[in-house]
C-alpha cells in the first residue's frame, strides 16, 4: 500500500489506474480504525478492483465544544489495518491540504432539512461539515464506488441525497454495522467511556432491539415505542438525546403503513456522545 498526502498524487494514481480500465472503490474515514472501517473495505472489494482509503479529521464538521483536538489519531496503526486488509492508497491530507483557505470561511454543500434533524438538531453545522469533505473527497478521488456505514445512518443518508442532488457519477454502497459482541456497536468514540460505562453501554443497542421487535410484531404506537426506549436508557444512567422511529427513506415521521422503517438514538454516557440505530426488516 502506498501513502500519499497531496491531493496531485492521489489524481495522478487514481488516473493512471483509470487508463488500466480498473474500477476504483473508496472509503473515506477520520483515522484510529477499528473492525468496522475495515469491513468497508471488504465491501469495497465487492464492488472495485482498486482501493482508496482516507484518513482526515475534519475540523468543519466538530462544534467548537467537540473533541476535534482529542479525537484519536492513529496513523501508523491505521496503516498497518488498511495494508492487511488489502487497500492500495491512503490519502492522508493536512487540513491546509483540504482547506486552502481555511474551513472556516470555505465554500460550503448543505443539505438542506435532512441536516437539521435528529443527530443535526443536537450539533448544528456537523452534517454540513461531512457533507462538504465528503464532496470534496469524492472530487478528489473520482471513485466509481464509495463506501459508507450503515451505522451512521443519518449521514448516509445525506450523502445520497448530495450524490443525487448533485449530480455526482459515483455509486454509494452500504455497509451493515459491525458490533462488539455484546452488541455495542464498534466506534472510535468507545474509547472515551471507562469500565463501568463500557459494561452500561450495551443497553442502547438493547434498547433498539426492544423496539425494532414491538414494530417486528405490529405495534405501530410510535410514540410509545420511542418513550420506552429514553426510559431505558435513563434508568440505566445514560443521557439521550433522541430515540427515534423513522421512515428509512429519508428520515421523515413514519405512519402505519410505512414499510421501510428505521429507529435512531443518540446518547451520552460520561465523556461519549454514541449514536446507534437498527431497521426492524435486516
Ligand atoms: P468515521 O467515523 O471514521 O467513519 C468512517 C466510516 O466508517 C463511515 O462510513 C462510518 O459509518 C463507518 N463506520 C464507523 N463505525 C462503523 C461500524 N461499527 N460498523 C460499520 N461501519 C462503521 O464517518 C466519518 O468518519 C466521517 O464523518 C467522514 C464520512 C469520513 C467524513 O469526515
Amino acid at each position: 500500500m502506498e501513502t500519499v498526502t497531496t491531493i496531485a498524487a492521489v489524481r495522478e494514481r487514481v488516473r493512471r489506474w483509470r487508463a488500466e480500465g480498473r474500477r476504483v472503490a473508496f472509503v473515506p474515514t477520520m483515522g484510529n480504525l477499528h473492525a468496522g472501517h475495515v469491513s468497508l473495505i471488504e465491501a469495497a472489494r465487492r464492488h472495485g478492483d482498486r482501493f482508496v482509503a482516507s484518513i482526515f479529521v475534519n475540523p468543519m464538521q466538530f462544534g467548537p465544544n467537540e473533541d476535534f483536538a482529542h479525537y484519536p489519531r492513529t496513523p501508523a496503526q491505521d496503516a498497518r489495518m488498511l495494508a492487511d486488509a488489502g487497500c492500495d492508497l491512503m490519502f492522508m491530507p493536512d487540513v491546509a491540504e483540504i482547506y486552502p483557505n481555511g474551513s472556516e470561511r470555505a465554500t460550503r454543500v448543505e443539505v438542506p432539512g435532512l441536516s437539521s434533524i435528529l443527530d443535526g438538531e443536537f450539533r448544528p453545522g456537523h452534517f454540513e461539515g461531512v457533507a462538504t469533505v465528503v464532496a470534496k473527497l469524492l472530487h478528489i478521488v473520482d471513485p466509481d464506488v464509495a463506501v459508507f456505514g450503515e451505522k451512521d445512518f443519518q449521514q448516509l443518508t445525506i450523502i445520497r441525497r448530495m450524490v443525487a442532488d448533485l449530480c455526482l457519477a459515483v455509486a454509494i454502497v452500504a455497509a451493515p454495522t459491525v458490533r462488539e459482541p455484546d452488541g455495542l456497536a464498534m466506534s472510535s468514540r468507545n474509547q472515551y467511556l471507562t469500565e463501568d460505562e463500557r459494561r452500561t453501554a450495551p443497553v442502547i443497542h438493547g434498547a433498539l432491539l426492544a423496539a425494532v421487535e414491538r414494530l417486528r410484531a405490529g405495534d405501530r404506537d410510535f410514540a410509545a415505542i420511542e418513550r420506552s426506549g429514553l426510559e431505558a436508557l435513563e434508568r440505566a444512567g445514560l443521557r439521550p438525546d433522541y430515540f427515534s422511529v423513522r421512515r428509512a427513506d429519508d428520515l421523515s415521521g413514519p405512519d402505519a403503513d410505512t414499510r421501510r422503517l428505521v429507529v435512531l438514538t443518540a446518547a451520552r454516557l460520561g465523556r461519549a456522545r454514541l449514536i446507534d440505530n437498527l431497521q426492524p426488516g435486516t
